[in-house]
């Protein structure tokens, strides 16, 4: 049977991601009190990562490593030096020569096609960890730690109790914003984004993200605007990235200063009248245009927890996807 890929949140029935979430939530509760269950740490003996990755990372490379490490398989990382990807071999070529020897590719790409094109050809799992569209894996850990520091209902095995809070997102409308904002309209959460005119959601992108609500009861409601004052109103947790992503260097001056002006602060917050206990969020890496240093290492950041939930986020997606071949139980 063909493999099951995991390309954007957007793959996931609702049950399915709240599933992930709650599992990236029990093994880290688990194995941090001792009780890595053995089911868990035997269950890539004998196989082999792949990580082909492009582009620099510490989270996602440092976490798919250490999770396959966990669970007692070989993470092999290939960077774009490494192998001939890119420079003297096809995407196709490549893909079906690694596929056929270790059990998934986890892959950190630029353009999202080149997460399609690997699925295309692969005969295990790709998970995609990182395009220039998508962030699956940071989404995973994103509702993993708003849900752990929110907790507003017991969490059921088809709701994370987040539905009808809101979201903000102040700054570019990038790749982990369109993860993220799949995944609150899917279970029920809404999203307040605020960017400058220009650096909005692309046409695309906003059908992908309201179209994610067409299995929910009530998805969350999309919002969007120029003003963080009025994305930030209501919103019980703001979050932001980079104003420059990967591959936008060339863009830095023109991004600057288009972006003055929308960086988190706790002033913007009251401003904009966020709930009282509103928590922060960012992806990480960070750099302070985007958010001063009052809120990034302040009581309401959640930054490190969220970082660190990228571990649990990974262990929960290999086992759905490689050792369980994608059904996600
Ligand atoms: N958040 C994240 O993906 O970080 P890295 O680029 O360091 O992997
Ligand atoms: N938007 C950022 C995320 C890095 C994890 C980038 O694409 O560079």
């Amino acid at each position: 049977a063909a493999p099951r890929h995991l390309t954007s949140i957007a793959d996931l029935s609702p049950a399915e991601f709240t599933k992930l979430v709650l599992n990236a939530s029990h093994y880290k509760t688990a194995v941090k009190s001792g009780q890595t269950p053995k089911s868990l740490s035997n269950s890539l003996a004998g196989q082999t990562v792949a990580m082909m990755f492009n582009k620099r990372s510490t989270r996602t490379r440092v976490s798919t490593e250490a999770a396959v490490t966990m669970m007692g398989g070989h993470p092999m990382f290939l960077g774009k030096d490494d192998i001939q990807l890119g420079v003297n071999e096809s995407l196709r070529d490549t893909s079906t020569i690694i596929s056929s020897m270790t059990s998934c590719m986890v892959a950190r790409v630029g353009a999202h096609s080149d997460i399609t094109g690997l699925a295309e050809y692969s005969s295990v799992p790709v998970i995609n960890a990182l395009s220039e569209d998508f962030h699956p894996l940071q989404t995973i850990a994103d509702f993993q730690t708003i849900t752990e520091a929110l907790l507003n209902r017991s969490p059921s095995d088809s709701s994370l109790g987040l539905e009808g809070i809101k979201v903000a997102w102040v700054g570019d409308c990038n790749n982990v914003l369109f993860d993220l904002a799949i995944g609150c309209v899917k279970m029920g959460v809404n999203i307040g984004v605020a960017s400058p005119t220009g650096y909005g959601i692309p046409d695309r992108m906003r059908n992908v993200i309201l179209a994610a609500g067409s299995q929910s009861p009530a998805p969350g409601k999309l919002q969007e605007t120029t003003i963080p004052e009025e994305a930030v109103k209501d919103a019980a947790v703001i979050v932001t990235d980079t104003w420059i992503s990967m591959g936008q260097e060339a863009e830095s001056q023109a991004r600057l200063k288009a972006f003055a002006g929308y960086q988190v602060t706790n002033e913007l917050a009251t401003r904009g009248g966020a709930k009282p206990g509103w928590k922060f969020m960012h992806c990480l890496p960070r750099h302070p245009e985007e958010v001063d240093d009052e809120v990034f290492y302040g009581p309401r950041s959640l930054v490190f927890d969220e970082g660190e939930n990228r571990l649990w986020a990974a262990v929960a997606a290999l086992e759905a996807f490689v050792v369980n071949k994608g059904k996600i139980l």
